[in-house]
C-alpha cells in the first residue's frame, strides 16, 4: 500500500476514535461496544508501531483522557440518587414554595428554612462507609444503578478513607460532587470541552494512576442510605460532614423567604466569575428532615429541593428568517434563524418563538433586531424587539394556515379545561400521513426514555427515512442490514453494532413501549400508570375492541384530556396496525405490580372534602408508600371513602349504595398506626 493511502486510513481511524471519545465524554453515550472501541484503538497503535511516519496529536497514544477500555462493574444504589427540578425565575421559586405549603397543608406565610448551596457543576458520586471505612464508591449512573469507581475515587485527597470520629454512623452513603478546579483545567483545555467533562473523563479511567494525573476535588452535600445518623436537619448534617473531615461548600447558607433567596442568588452570581470552581446555580433544600420526609419525591426529583439556575446570558442579534418546525404531536413551532452570536460561550443561531400567539404578542418580524436569552440548558428564546431599529419593510409574519410538510389544514384546538383556544397551532393530519410528524415520532420512539437504541439517534432516523429504510416504528426491527452496510459512512462493524443494539431492545417493558408510542399527553408518568393498570400488552391493545375508554377514569392521575387522547390514538387504523406489528416483533414484558407488603396492601381509597392539616397529595403519597392505591371515582373497585370537611354528597350516597366503607381522617390515620 502507498504511504499516502496508509496515512489516509490511519487518520480516518484516529478521527473515528475521537468521535467515539467525544460522544462518550460530552454526551455520555457509547456509539460502539467496548470490543469495537478496543479493536480500533489496537489497530491505531499497531499502525503507529509499524510505520514511523504515522503520528497525530489526537492519537490515543498521546491523549490523556480517553475512554476506558472496559466498562466498570455496575452496582445498585440502596437509595436512588435523585435529580433536581429547575427554577429560573422568582415566579418559579414562589411556585416551588407554594407547592410545599399546599402539600403540607400549611397556611400562606408559613416560614420554611432552606439550606441554600451553590450547585457545583461536576460529577456526583456516592461513597459508602461501613464502620468508618470507605468500602465502595459509585457514580450516579442512571440514579438507580451506578458504576463502581471505588479505586478512582480513593485517589482523591478530599475523600477520607477512614473516619474515626465519635458518633459517625454505622453505615452511610455520603454523596457529593467530584470536580476539577478552573485553575487546573487551564492545562487540560485542549483535551476537554469544559471542566465537567475533564472530571468525568478522569473518573472513568480504567487505571487509577491515570485518574491521579488529573487533580480532582470532592465536596459533600447529602446522603443516601444511612444507619445511625443522628441529625435532624441539613445544616447540622453539613456541620457534621465538616467534623468528619469532608470539604463542604464555603458559600452554603441558611435562608428563609423567596426575597432573601433571590438576594443571596444575586450576590453569588456576582462572585461567580471569581470562584475557582464552576457553579451553574444554587440548590435550595427544605432544611428540616422531618418535613423533607413528609414531602417525599415526584418521579425522580424531590419535592423538597430545587436548583435555581443561573440564566441571563443575553445578546443582541438580528432575525434573518422565521422557520416552522413540526413536532411529533403536529405542533407548529416557529423558530427564528438569527445571525450567529456567542452567548455565554455557546454559538447560537436559532431561537424559539414558542407559538403563533407569542409572535403576535411580541410583534416579532423577520429583519427585526432582538435580544436573545439562553437560560441554562433550555433552547434560546427572544426576550424583546428593538422597535427603534425596525425598518419599514419588516412585515408582520403570517402564520401558515396549511402544514408546510403535508399541506393539511392547521388548527388551534379548543381547550375544554381553560375554555380557550390553544396558543399552539397544529397540523390536523393523523397517524403517519405527514412526513415531518412521522420522522419526529420515530425520533421519539428511539429516544432515551423510550426504546433508547444505542447509536440510533436523530440523524440516523432522518437519513434512514430519506432512504425509505424506515417509515413506521416496526420497520426499525426489520431493517435491511445488507443495504445499510453499503451506505456511505457504514461498514461491517458499525452495522453489527447497530444490529446488536436493536436486537437488545426487543425485550421491552410495557411502560416504555406505551411511552414510545408518543400518544399525546402520555408522558413517562402516565405511561407508567397505564402499564400498571393494563399489566399486559394484550389488555392494552384490546382497549380498542372493548371501546370502553371510561374505565380509564378509574386510574388516579389519568383525566379526560389523557383519555380523549388515548381514544383518538386507537381510533386511527394505522396505529392499530403498528401495535399489531410491534407485538409480532417484540417481547413486551408484563408490568409487575411491585410486591410490597405495606399496611394498606390490596386496599383502595378515595378522599372527598377537606382534611385537617394534611393535603390530598400527602394522603395519596402516604397511601402509595404503604402499598395501597388511590382511585378517582366511587365504583365497586373502591374499598374506603375518606371524608373530610364539606364532602361531595353524591360521592357519599354512591358509596353507601355500593356498601363501601366510609371513614374519617382519624380512622384512616389509625390504619397506618398514626394519629393526627
Ligand atoms: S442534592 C435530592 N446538593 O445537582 C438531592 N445536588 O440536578 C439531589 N449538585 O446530581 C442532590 N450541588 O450532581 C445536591 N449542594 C448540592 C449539589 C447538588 C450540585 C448536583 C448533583 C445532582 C444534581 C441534581
Amino acid at each position: 500500500m502507498k504511504k499516502s493511502e496508509i496515512t489516509k486510513q490511519y487518520l480516518q481511524k484516529v478521527k473515528l476514535i475521537n468521535k467515539f471519545n467525544k460522544f462518550y465524554f460530552d454526551k455520555n453515550k457509547s456509539l460502539v461496544s467496548d470490543k469495537v472501541y478496543d479493536d480500533l484503538k489496537k489497530e491505531i497503535m499497531m499502525l503507529e508501531s509499524s510505520h514511523i511516519f504515522l503520528s497525530s496529536k489526537n492519537s490515543p497514544s498521546k491523549v490523556v483522557g480517553h475512554r476506558p477500555s472496559k466498562s466498570f462493574k455496575k452496582a445498585s444504589h440502596k437509595i436512588p440518587m435523585l435529580s433536581l427540578s429547575n427554577a429560573f425565575s422568582e415566579e418559579d421559586l414562589i411556585n416551588f414554595e407554594k407547592k410545599i405549603t399546599n402539600f403540607l397543608s400549611k397556611k400562606e406565610g408559613f416560614k420554611i428554612l432552606y439550606s441554600a448551596e451553590p450547585k457545583i457543576d461536576g460529577i456526583s458520586a456516592s461513597l459508602t462507609y461501613k464502620n468508618g471505612h470507605l468500602v465502595r464508591g459509585l457514580s450516579r449512573g442512571d440514579g438507580k444503578e451506578g458504576e463502581d469507581i471505588t479505586n478512582n475515587l480513593t485517589t482523591i485527597k478530599d475523600i477520607p478513607k477512614i473516619i474515626s470520629s465519635k458518633g459517625f454512623p454505622e453505615e452511610i452513603d455520603i454523596r457529593g460532587e467530584v470536580f476539577i478546579q478552573n485553575s487546573d483545567f487551564e492545562f487540560l483545555k485542549d483535551k476537554f470541552a469544559n471542566p465537567r467533562n475533564a472530571a468525568s473523563g478522569s473518573l472513568r479511567q480504567k487505571n487509577p494512576e491515570d485518574t491521579k494525573k488529573i487533580p480532582l476535588n470532592f465536596i459533600a452535600y447529602t446522603f443516601g442510605f444511612q444507619k445511625g445518623l443522628e441529625v435532624e436537619n441539613q445544616s447540622d448534617y453539613l456541620k457534621k460532614l465538616k467534623e468528619w473531615g469532608f470539604k463542604i461548600n464555603p458559600l452554603n447558607k441558611l435562608i428563609s423567604g423567596v426575597k432573601d433567596l433571590i438576594n443571596n442568588y444575586d450576590e453569588i452570581e456576582k462572585k461567580r466569575a471569581d470562584l475557582d470552581f464552576d457553579i451553574d446555580g444554587i440548590v435550595y433544600k427544605v432544611n428540616d428532615f422531618a418535613l423533607q420526609k413528609r414531602l417525599g419525591n415526584v418521579a425522580n426529583a424531590p419535592r423538597w429541593a430545587i436548583a435555581h439556575k443561573f440564566s441571563s446570558n443575553k445578546a443582541v442579534s438580528q432575525i434573518k428568517d422565521i422557520e416552522i418546525q413540526i413536532g411529533r404531536t403536529g405542533a407548529l413551532t416557529p423558530v427564528a434563524k438569527i445571525k450567529p452570536i456567542n452567548i455565554g460561550g455557546v454559538q447560537v443561531s436559532n431561537a424559539t418563538l414558542h407559538n403563533e400567539d407569542e409572535i403576535i404578542r411580541k410583534d416579532i418580524r423577520i429583519g427585526d433586531t432582538v435580544t436573545v436569552e439562553r437560560a441554562g440548558d433550555v433552547i434560546p428564546h427572544i426576550l424583546s424587539v428593538d422597535l427603534k431599529k425596525r425598518k419599514r419593510n419588516n412585515l408582520k409574519f403570517i402564520f401558515p394556515e396549511k402544514c408546510p410538510s403535508c399541506g393539511s389544514k392547521t388548527i388551534k384546538e379548543y381547550n375544554l379545561i381553560t375554555k380557550k383556544n390553544d396558543a399552539v397551532r397544529r397540523c390536523s393530519s393523523e397517524g403517519y400521513f405527514c412526513e415531518k410528524i412521522s420522522v419526529e415520532k420515530l425520533k421519539h420512539f428511539v429516544s432515551k426514555d423510550a426504546f433508547n437504541i444505542d447509536g440510533f439517534g436523530k440523524k440516523i432516523v432522518e437519513s434512514f427515512w430519506k432512504l425509505k429504510l424506515v417509515q413506521f416504528p416496526q420497520d426499525i426491527f426489520k431493517l435491511d442490514y445488507n443495504k445499510i452496510e453499503n451506505l456511505e459512512g457504514w461498514g461491517k462493524l458499525s452495522v453489527e453494532n447497530l444490529k446488536y443494539s436493536i436486537n437488545e431492545k426487543k425485550n421491552i417493558s410495557l411502560e416504555r413501549l406505551i411511552y414510545s408510542l408518543g400518544i399525546r399527553h402520555i408522558g413517562l408518568e402516565n405511561a407508567k400508570l397505564l402499564s400498571k393498570y393494563f399489566v399486559s400488552f394484550t389488555n392494552f391493545k384490546n382497549l380498542s375492541k372493548k371501546n370502553n375508554y371510561d374505565e380509564l377514569l378509574n386510574i388516579d392521575g389519568i383525566g379526560e384530556t389523557q383519555i380523549n387522547s388515548v381514544k383518538n390514538f386507537f381510533s386511527i387504523p394505522i396505529n392499530l396496525e403498528v401495535l399489531n406489528e410491534l407485538e409480532k416483533l417484540l417481547n413486551i414484558k408484563k408490568s409487575k405490580n411491585e410486591e410490597k407488603n405495606g399496611l394498606l396492601k390490596g386496599k383502595s381509597f378515595l378522599v372527598t372534602g377537606k382534611l385537617d392539616g394534611i393535603s390530598r397529595a400527602e394522603v395519596k403519597s402516604l397511601i402509595e408508600e404503604n402499598s395501597g392505591t388511590t382511585v378517582s371515582s366511587v365504583s365497586k373497585k373502591l374499598n374506603y371513602l375518606i371524608t373530610g370537611e364539606k364532602p361531595t354528597k353524591k360521592k357519599i350516597e354512591s358509596a353507601k349504595a355500593l356498601k363501601i366503607k366510609i371513614i374519617d381522617q382519624d380512622e384512616f390515620l389509625k390504619m397506618l398506626n398514626k394519629t393526627s
